[in-house]
């Protein structure tokens, strides 16, 4: 199975050690449980955050960096282990697991934190961590600060400056190493390899839910313990609603069916978009939104690479789609003044891409200096230009309505251009034609 390796881990905290400041802590704690109702729980995921710099997997646990430390830099406090809590609810690592399994320099039980962890705190002048993503732990925090605090008079030396830990892990998380790019081009084949087996197995009288199983099984099968984000499976008119989660809807002959679903290994997501016919067969209007939609798509890669600015590839689609949009009467007018008043707006409202990573819709910042960003090997993006008619749209004529197209690949940049992780689904009419043909002639 891929996955990042131990030493990976490592380096990334040193990295980070290495930016900041002198005589400072960071603090970070793993993602808290999650209830789904009353014994049961959610399955559980690890902050990416903590994940990226320990690969730790269990609750309950807080890493804490302190450069310089003499009895060690990396210490993880965690569960202790429990052979009645492991009968009941797995293995875990313990301290000796910490250090052993998962690099710590020294680890102790979570149970003593408050004991332990103002004493590392004490005489550091600067705290780095997540403020204000996680309430309880600020709080927790807080509160260890206090202790310090009360125990001036003694000559404790509490912290004075505070610091945001995501500004410098962020930036770090935006720039994917070559094992991040590995896992993530493995992700995005068993991804693939789904949305492959959804249109191989589409039929009318199908249910949206029917090729939503068809992904889920390519993606265990593939080793993902889950998806990345809630899987969309949108037929007909549902295409047209962007955040469709229902997947209930009968799949019927003459409609298209958008997905939008990917997986997650070791934490790192893909997310791939294809709309395909219900039939097998595209109708004429359908193929010219997708063809378009698809020529947008083709633009945007252009626009992508070292250099380029991250909104160029935005620009790109939204010139293309305006354009196509004109030609084929959707709108009427100057493509320039359409452009400049974003008439385009109408049909296709969102943005052409989004950072990706460990969280789909990843970290790192868009802007800097109030520029867009320009882009660099190792950027990680989704390139997902989508036109979508609104069933009551009266005004468009009445063959275009209801009708939904998103295309949506993974590229991560490199010295050249980029490179598109997600390339093993077909993507052109003809490709996905003759894919569905295919699968319907193994059958008859
Ligand atoms: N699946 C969420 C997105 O495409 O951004
Ligand atoms: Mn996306
Ligand atoms: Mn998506």
């Amino acid at each position: 199975m891929i996955h990042i390796p131990k030493a990976e881990y490592a380096r990334r905290r040193k990295a980070l050690m290495a930016q900041m400041e002198p005589n400072s802590i960071a603090i970070l704690p793993a993602a808290a449980v999650a209830i789904r109702n009353r014994d049961v729980e959610h399955v559980y995921r690890q902050d990416s955050d903590f994940q990226y710099l320990t690969g730790f997997p269990e609750p309950e646990a807080v890493v804490v960096l302190i450069p310089g430390r003499e009895y060690g830099e990396y210490v993880l406090f965690c569960r202790e282990r429990n052979p009645e809590r492991e009968l009941w609810d797995g293995l875990r690592a313990g301290q000796e697991g910490a250090v052993r399994d998962y690099g710590a320099d020294d680890a102790f039980p979570i149970n003593d934190i408050d004991d332990i962890l103002p004493g590392l705190i004490e005489g550091r002048d600067r705290v780095y961590s997540a403020m204000g993503s996680h309430a309880e732990f600020d709080r927790h925090l807080m509160e260890w600060i206090n202790s310090i605090r009360s125990k001036a008079h003694l000559g404790a030396q509490p912290p004075n400056e505070f610091v945001a830990l995501d500004h410098l892990l962020h930036d770090m998380r935006l720039y994917k190493s070559a094992a991040e790019v590995k896992v993530m081009r493995y992700a995005a084949q068993v991804s693939a390899r789904a949305h492959v087996r959804a249109m191989q197995a589409c039929r009318a009288g199908l249910h949206e839910y029917s090729l939503e199983a068809e992904l889920e099984y390519e993606f265990r099968k593939g080793g993902a313990r889950m998806p990345a984000y809630g899987s969309i499976v949108a037929s007909g008119r549902n295409a047209c609603i962007l955040h469709y989660q229902e997947n209930a809807a009968a799949l019927k002959n003459g409609d298209l069916v958008l997905i939008d679903a990917g997986c997650e290994i070791d934490c790192y997501a893909s997310d791939i978009t294809r709309t395909f016919p219900v039939s097998g067969r595209f109708s004429v209007e359908q193929k010219a939104i997708y063809e378009l939609v698809l020529k947008a798509q083709q633009a945007a890669f252009e626009a992508i690479g070292p250099g380029r600015h991250w909104n160029e590839a935005h620009e790109a689609t939204v010139q293309v789609i305006t354009a196509g949009l004109v030609e084929l009467g959707l709108l009427k007018g100057d493509v320039a003044q359409l452009i400049e008043d974003g008439a385009h707006r109408a049909f296709y409202m969102h943005r052409a891409g989004h950072w990706l990573g460990m969280d789909v819709h990843d970290v790192g910042d868009y802007k800097v200096g109030g520029e867009w960003r320009v882009l660099e090997p190792g950027m990680a993006l989704t390139v997902e230009p989508g036109i979508y008619i609104a069933a009551d749209n009266q005004n468009v004529a009445k063959k275009w309505r209801g009708i939904g197209v998103r295309i949506e690949d993974d590229v991560v940049v490199t010295r050249q251009g980029c490179e598109i992780l997600t390339g093993d689904v077909p993507r052109s009419v003809a490709e996905i034609e003759a894919l569905m043909a295919a699968a319907r002639a193994e059958v008859a």
